[in-house]
């Protein structure tokens, strides 16, 4: 039989205060408190974000333990995100998990959010196929647009990125200026299904073969509404369906020919995809034609392991946990962090 080995995730980097036990790659508690302030703003405001961790942090780990149906005492490390993020969120899980170290007097492990997005892929769960070393790892969400080359656990290169916005702020962005509420991506996503995809044609950006640009697209965007709404105050409500499925195919295309790019420039066909935008019906559609027309495997880890959450970071405590490689008490929250 094999050992207990429970792992806290503790992960605060944005606006989901979430805490995570992991036992062997399964995850035995998984909770996420996604603070609702924020919708009324049209986006995440920092001040607000590290209010709502500081008082949803000890119910939310609280929570996460009651779940698991485990005892503080039964733990064998804390793992945290310290980082990248907004600091001011960061903070609050980063003090939290070393005191709770420090009381408990475990090893205290430190997580790169963007390792944790990745890892997630070796979370155990029902159904779920792991990717093979090396893969490529694309990940998408509100905060985040990489493609990276993942070569083992802890040997990860990033290959391209957004040189401006996230793919997320793409759909979040041009959602708003449709007057759709804040996040405006499932709902573009939603609206997309009943439209023609080829109604408006869009730019794609140009920039490196890897690396992605989604400012022009918002701009193009905000001038086409502001001209089409001249000549027709109800030109969204009639046309909301065709606009967003125009928009959802651009940014669908787009994201394809940069993983088109990364192949053909490094010969992997593994892809792994995670970040909410993940959830997204267009580019899991692109993947699976992807898997029979180019011979790629693909890769999606559940949705809760692909918004964020601190099952990641659990999975990232445990890999860590068994190469020994613990942080010091005196570690501190870092805004940017590289891979
Ligand atoms: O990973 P996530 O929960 O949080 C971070 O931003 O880190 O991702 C949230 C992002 C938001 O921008 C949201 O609009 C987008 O993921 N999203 C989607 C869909 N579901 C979530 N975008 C397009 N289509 C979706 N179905
Ligand atoms: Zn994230």
């Amino acid at each position: 039989m094999t050992q207990n080995c429970h792992i806290l995730g503790i992960e605060s980097s944005c606006d989901d205060t979430a805490a995570a036990v992991i036992n062997n790659g399964v995850v035995l508690s998984n909770v996420v408190a996604t603070q609702q302030i924020h919708q009324e703003y049209g986006g995440v405001v920092p001040e607000l974000a590290s209010r709502a961790h500081q008082q949803n942090i000890v119910p939310v780990v609280h929570q996460a333990l009651h779940k698991a149906n485990i005892d503080k005492k039964d733990l064998k490390a804390i793992a945290f995100t310290r980082g990248p993020g907004l600091m001011g969120s960061l903070l609050v899980g980063t003090s939290f998990a070393k005191s709770l170290a420090l009381g408990l007097d475990i090893p205290l492990i430190d997580v790169n959010h963007m390792h944790a997005h990745i890892l997630a892929h070796f979370i155990k769960a029902e159904g779920q196929r792991q990717p093979n070393f090396p893969f490529l790892a694309l990940t998408i969400s509100g905060g985040h647009t990489q493609i990276v080359k993942v070569n083992g656990y802890f040997d990860m290169e990033v290959i391209g990125e957004t040189l401006d916005d996230a793919v997320g702020e793409a759909f979040d962005k041009s959602a708003k200026i449709m007057g759709l509420p804040y996040p405006g991506g499932p709902l573009v996503d939603k609206y997309a299904q009943k439209g023609n995809p080829k109604a408006y044609p869009f730019t794609k950006p140009k920039v490196g073969p890897l690396d992605f640009s989604f400012s022009g697209l918002k701009t193009a965007m905000l001038y086409f509404i502001e001209r089409e709404t001249q000549k027709d105050p109800d030109f969204v409500k009639k046309n909301l369906h065709d606009i967003c499925a125009s928009l959802q195919f651009t940014i669908v295309d787009y994201l394809m020919d940069k993983l088109k790019n990364a192949v053909a420039q490094t010969g992997i066909k593994e892809i792994a995809i995670g970040g909410g935008v993940s959830a997204n019906s267009g580019i899991r559609e692109a993947l699976k034609n992807a898997e029979k027309e180019l011979g790629w495997n693909t890769y999606i880890p559940r949705f809760e392991y692909c918004t964020d959450n601190a099952a990641m970071i659990a999975m990232v405590g445990e890999l860590k946990y068994k190469e020994q490689l613990f942080t010091e008490n005196d570690v501190v929250a870092t805004a940017r962090m590289k891979i």
